[in-house]
């Protein structure tokens, strides 16, 4: 799975990896509690950007990713779990980020648990992959389009504009694992409808970026 890539990335790594690809959140995180669902080894949660962060916790479901995190970076909390369970009580973060890992989960699920665990008036940023950006990566020398490929590419296609038009993702026939992309328009629209609001979307070179918060109950 995608995370293997991340597994060996040790702290000298950090420094070389291209975090503008899918983004640093552009919040303050100092004396902030701040959680990354699909942290993979938790490498992103070491940028000096997050210096001063009250906590800084990571889940993943890979759990080879999550034990090479807790060798290089004793510092993180990182736990091996799932954006749809994530193990944590309700209001506890200031700030949850998820960099290009929800695409790979039951987005519906995992935005109500990103909401439940969030105070009042904290922070989201997410990266998400839209269809110029699986074309992007279709066309890249060294990506061929082999019948697996494309069989797995129809999936995709499908999945999304299934949860656009139901607001469910179906997870792959023969895996149970989920892929989507979104379309551009659609992100407030979930975003608000998971208890968020000033939502923010915009295009990087390769990704979907937003920014919101959670509502704040009167
Ligand atoms: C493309 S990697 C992104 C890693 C990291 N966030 C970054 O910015 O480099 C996607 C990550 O999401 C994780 N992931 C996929 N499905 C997940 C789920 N349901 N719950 C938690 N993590 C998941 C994968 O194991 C992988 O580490």
């Amino acid at each position: 799975m995608v995370a293997v890539d991340f597994c060996n990335r040790g702290r000298e790594a950090v420094a070389s990896v291209p975090f503008q690809l899918a983004g640093l959140p552009p919040f303050d995180m100092r004396g902030k509690r701040v959680l990354e669902i699909g942290c993979a080894t938790g490498y992103h949660l070491t940028h000096s950007a997050y210096e001063g962060a009250a906590e800084r916790c990571g889940i993943d479901i890979d759990a080879k990713a999550i034990a090479t995190g807790r060798k290089l970076y004793p510092e993180l909390n990182l736990l091996v779990a799932r954006g749809e369970a994530i193990p944590f009580g309700d209001g506890h973060f200031d700030a949850v980020l998820s960099r290009i890992a929800l695409p790979y989960m039951d987005i519906p699920t995992v935005l109500a648990e990103m909401n439940r665990v969030m105070k009042p008036g904290g922070y989201l940023f997410a990266s998400w992959h839209d269809w110029q950006g699986i074309k992007q990566w279709l066309l890249t020398p060294g990506h061929p389009l082999t019948w697996k490929r494309a069989l797995d590419l129809f999936y995709i296609v499908a999945a999304s504009i299934a949860y656009r038009a139901s607001g469910r993702i179906p997870p792959r026939p023969w895996s149970g694992t989920r892929e989507t992309f979104q379309f551009r328009k659609h992100i407030p629209i979930i975003l608000m409808a998971a208890g968020f609001v000033d939502v923010t979307c915009e295009r990087s070179e390769f990704h979907l970026r937003s920014t919101a918060r959670k509502t704040v109950k009167r």
